[in-house]
């Protein structure tokens, strides 16, 4: 019977047929190698003995090489020495497809030089193939699946927002221009603009899905072409927006050390061949995921962050943005993320709400989170006045033409409303302890790589 790895502890003493890759082979004797088998569902240890296979099958085994494909049969064993806990005694090995001696991602041996991150990323192909990024890759898939179950129970729809686009939404220094039939379109930076109507239509709502930003900078948080999901709520408070943000993170954080666990330590497993610089290790993750489900977020104001970034020997002018080196500083003191609210009006977009309390402020936050993955999270009250929009639009030089459409979500019954937007790739790398961006995302894209 054919079956997929992940599902083996039901076959113990029958014999299956498994389809996969040939991710590793030792062989010790004339009569006895061993294959490590991998089927996208998880791996398994192959014993393929000449006394049991025979002649022809053991010579088909002993020619297989790293990544070709096959298929194997089998009687499953339970090994409590085997990292899964089973063993395949091989009965039949047949080649599905060759892989010349040359695979580019060789396991690296004791005393060699690891790959670099650049052979890596241009084999990123073939690297998604090893422990580490499969369990990234999971990662990242259940880290979307809890987060569409945390808006789902709340009762949000999910409104898709278009990718090409007129109007610029966070300022005109990172869009990407195209030419749309003889006119200049843009690459969505953010669906904001268009949740900002459909919350007026189905009163919760977010959009999930790629955001571009011509982005100059080349750090390990940036990308140019990344995941956001951006709630948007009719009748939306300050408050009640934090308490979105934190129910949520707290949420996804729970499920993922519920469900999840495990693919942290194999993300962390230092065994194979995968680069992998971080700063953390499994345990340390988890400790520090625990405590962001267990305890309050810190609250500050912009003004209460300056102090801190004064204090920490980081000092920042009142209305400046916080640059790489002021987020370490400010979330040294803490060991759960950070809101900064309410900030100067003129650090932030053109769209957001005065602070009633004093008008040099808007009503915003930017989430950051511990141990050094920066911003999570940009969210604010929108602007609900017609004539205070124009001219934030005037002020902010954009073009009033292109935004008739996003005035009638004031003209006709407009309302206070709020959200955020929450960046999938710096959320999987905090959960994941992933150093760099460039790994929580199939295929990177950034100012130097376009390809693979
Ligand atoms: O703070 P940002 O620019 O906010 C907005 O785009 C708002 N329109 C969202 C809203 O209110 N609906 O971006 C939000 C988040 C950041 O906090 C960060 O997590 C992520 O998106 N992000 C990036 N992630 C990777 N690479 C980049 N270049 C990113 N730029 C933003
Ligand atoms: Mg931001």
């Amino acid at each position: 019977m054919e079956v997929l790895i992940s599902e083996i502890a039901e076959q113990v003493g029958r014999s299956v047929t498994l389809k996969g890759w040939v991710h590793n082979k030792r062989q010790s004797s004339k009569k006895l190698l061993f294959l490590q088998l991998r089927d996208g569902s998880g791996t398994i240890q192959g014993v393929v003995a000449l006394n049991e296979i025979g002649e022809a099958g053991f010579d088909a085994a002993a020619a297989a090489t790293l990544e070709c494909s096959c298929e194997v049969d089998g009687l499953v064993r339970a090994d409590n020495r085997a990292p899964s806990g089973f063993e395949l005694t091989v009965t039949g090995f047949r080649l599905v497809g060759p892989s010349p001696d040359d695979y580019p991602l060789q396991p690296r041996g004791k005393g060699e030089e690891a790959h670099g991150a650049d052979f890596l990323l241009n084999h990123r192909h073939l690297w998604l193939r090893t422990p580490r990024q499969r369990a990234i890759m999971r990662l990242r898939d259940r880290t979307v699946f809890h987060l569409r179950g945390f808006f789902d129970s709340r009762g949000f729809t999910l409104i898709d927002s278009p990718i090409l686009t007129a109007n610029a939404c966070e300022g005109t220094s990172t869009l990407f221009e195209v030419d749309y039939f003889g006119r200049p379109a843009y690459l969505s930076q953010s669906g904001q603009l268009y949740v900002e109507p459909a919350c007026q239509a189905l009163r919760k709502v977010y959009c999930f899905g790629p955001s571009f930003r011509a982005e100059k900078s080349f750090t390990r948080k940036h990308l140019t072409e990344f995941w956001m999901l951006e709630p948007e709520v009719a009748f939306q408070t300050q408050d009640g927006n934090l308490e979105l943000q934190e129910a949520m993170l707290k949420y996804v954080v729970e499920k993922v050390l519920d469900n999840d666990a495990g693919l942290i330590a194999d993300i962390h497993d230092k065994r194979g061949l995968d680069f992998a610089a971080d700063e953390e290790s499994a345990e340390e993750v988890l400790a520090r995921l625990e405590r962001a489900r267990d305890e309050a977020f810190v609250r500050l104001t912009y003004d209460e962050a300056l102090e801190v970034l004064k204090k920490n020997g980081e000092p920042l002018e009142w209305g400046d943005d916080f640059g790489a080196p002021h987020e370490s500083a400010l979330v040294r003191d803490f060991d759960v993320p950070v809101f900064v609210e309410r900030w100067p009006a003129q650090a932030k977009a053109f769209y957001m709400e005065p602070d009633p309390a004093d008008e040099r402020y808007v009503l915003c936050d930017d989430l950051i989170a511990t141990a050094g993955y920066g911003e999570l999270i940009g969210g604010s009250i929108r602007i609900h006045d017609i004539e205070l929009l124009k001219r934030r639009i005037d002020e902010h030089k954009l073009d009033l033409a292109d935004f008739q459409w996003y005035l009638d979500v004031r003209r006709y019954g407009s309302v206070p409303h709020g959200g955020f937007g929450l960046g999938l790739e710096r959320l999987v790398q905090w959960l994941g302890g992933v150093r760099h961006i460039r790994e929580v995302i199939p295929f990177p894209r950034t100012i130097k790589r376009l390809d693979p």
